[in-house]
C-alpha cells in the first residue's frame, strides 16, 4: 500500500477518540499528525473505576472544544477537512456513541467521507506517526486496560491475532492489585512509580501458564489477594510498610509473563521487527525489559512515545489514513461496535 497521498491536493482529516475515558480530537494532514488533544476524565477516580454514564457525559462536555482545540492547533477549518474519523470499537456503548453521532454529523455536514476505525488496530498503527517505523511483518505485543494479544502485522490493515488473554487483561491486572493496595485508580502508572524504589524479587508471586501464546492473569491477582490477606492478618501496617517492594514484585511477574510469550512467538515466527503498543506499553518497567531482550536476541524493538501508548485520537487518524488511501469509507448507518474484532478471521 502507499505509505503517503501524493496528489494535488492534501488529505486532511480530523479524528476522534472516545471509547473509554479519554475524549481525544486529532488532524492528519497526508499521513502526519498536525495536533492530538487529549481530555482525561478525572471524575472516574472518585469510584476506582470508570462509570460509563460518566464517561458518556463527560465526553458529551468535551466533544466540542476538544476537536475546536485539534482544528485550531493544526491551523485548519473544517472546510478543509477531507474526511473524518471515529472510534467505532471496541469500548463503552454509550462513550462510543457520543463520538460516532458527532462525527457522522460533521460527515453529513461538510459531505465528506467517514471512516470507522478499530481502536486496537489503531493502537498498533500509533508506530506509523512517528519515525522510526517497524518493516512489515513485525510483532506486536498490544496491552492494554481491556486487551492483551500478540498480533503478527502483515500489512497497514492486514493483522492476524496469534494469541490472547482468556480472562483478564493485563492493564486490568495492574489495576486490580493496585487497588488491593490502596493506590488510586488507574492504578497502573502509580504502581510503575512505587517499583521503581523497590525489589522486584523481595515477593515471588506465582505466574500462571498457558499453552500456546495465550496469556491468563487472573491467577495473579488472586494469589496475590490470598497473600495481602494472609500477611495483614499477622501485621496490620504489612501494605504501607513493604509498599514499593509489593509494588516492584507485582510488576515484575506480570512482565515475565508478558515477555516469556512475546520471546516464544518471536522464535517461533523467525521475526526481528517486535513492538509493543497500548496503554501498558507506557510502564518503565516493560520498556526496559524488552531493551534487553532486544539486545539478547538481536530484535529491532518498537516503542511508541508515552503520549502515543494511552488513549489518543492521533492513532485513530494515522489508521484512519491508510483506511482512506485502501478506500474503506463507510456509510451513515455505521454504528458503535463495543466489542469489535479485528484481524485475519
Ligand atoms: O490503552 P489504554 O489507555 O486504554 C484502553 O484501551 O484500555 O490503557 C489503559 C491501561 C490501564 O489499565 C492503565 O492502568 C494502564 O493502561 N497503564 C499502565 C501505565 N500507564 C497506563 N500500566 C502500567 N504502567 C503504566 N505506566
Ligand atoms: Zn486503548
Amino acid at each position: 500500500m502507499k505509505d503517503t497521498y501524493n496528489t494535488s491536493s492534501p488529505l486532511v482529516i480530523l479524528a476522534v477518540e472516545s471509547s473509554c475515558d479519554e475524549t481525544s480530537a486529532a488532524i492528519s494532514k497526508n499521513g502526519r499528525v498536525l495536533s492530538n488533544i487529549v481530555a482525561t476524565q478525572a471524575v472516574h477516580e472518585n469510584y476506582g473505576g470508570v462509570v460509563p454514564e460518566l464517561a458518556s457525559r463527560a465526553h458529551q462536555q468535551n466533544i466540542v472544544p476538544v476537536v475546536h482545540q485539534a482544528l485550531r492547533e493544526a491551523n485548519i477549518t473544517k472546510t478543509m477537512l477531507n474526511a473524518v474519523a471515529y472510534t467505532q470499537g471496541p469500548g463503552l456503548l454509550g462513550a462510543l456513541l457520543v463520538g460516532s453521532s458527532f462525527v457522522k454529523s460533521l460527515s453529513w455536514g461538510l459531505n465528506i467521507p467517514l471512516i470507522s476505525v478499530n481502536h486496537m488496530q489503531a493502537h498498533i498503527l500509533a508506530h506509523f506517526i512517528d519515525e522510526p517505523r517497524p518493516k512489515f511483518p513485525f510483532l506486536c505485543l498490544t496491552v492494554s486496560g481491556g486487551h492483551t494479544q500478540l498480533v503478527v502485522v502483515h500489512d497497514y490493515l492486514d493483522m492476524e491475532i496469534i494469541g490472547e488473554t482468556l480472562d483478564d487483561a493485563v492493564g486490568e491486572a495492574f489495576d486490580k492489585i493496585a487497588k488491593l493496595l490502596g493506590l488510586p485508580y488507574p492504578g497502573g502508572p502509580y504502581l510503575d512509580k512505587l517499583a521503581s524504589q523497590g525489589n522486584p524479587s523481595r515477593f515471588p508471586f506465582p505466574i500462571s501458564s498457558m499453552p500456546a501464546m495465550d496469556f491468563s492473569f487472573s491467577g495473579v491477582k488472586t494469589a496475590v489477594l490470598y497473600f495481602l490477606r494472609d500477611q495483614l492478618k499477622q501485621h496490620e501496617s504489612f501494605i504501607e510498610e513493604n509498599l514499593a517492594d509489593l509494588c516492584a514484585s507485582v510488576q515484575a511477574t506480570l512482565i515475565s509473563m508478558l515477555l516469556e510469550k512475546l520471546e516464544i512467538a518471536a522464535h517461533q515466527i523467525g521475526v526481528r521487527e517486535i513492538a509493543i503498543a497500548g496503554g501498558v506499553s507506557a510502564n518503565s518497567g516493560l520498556r526496559s525489559q524488552l531493551e534487553k531482550l532486544a539486545q539478547t536476541n538481536q530484535w529491532n524493538v518498537y516503542i511508541p512515545k508515552i503520549e502515543y501508548c494511552t488513549d489518543n485520537a492521533a492513532m485513530i487518524a494515522i489508521a484512519a489514513h491508510y483506511q482512506y488511501l485502501a478506500g474503506q469509507t463507510d456509510t451513515l448507518t455505521a454504528s458503535p461496535n463495543p466489542r469489535m474484532k479485528f484481524g485475519r478471521k
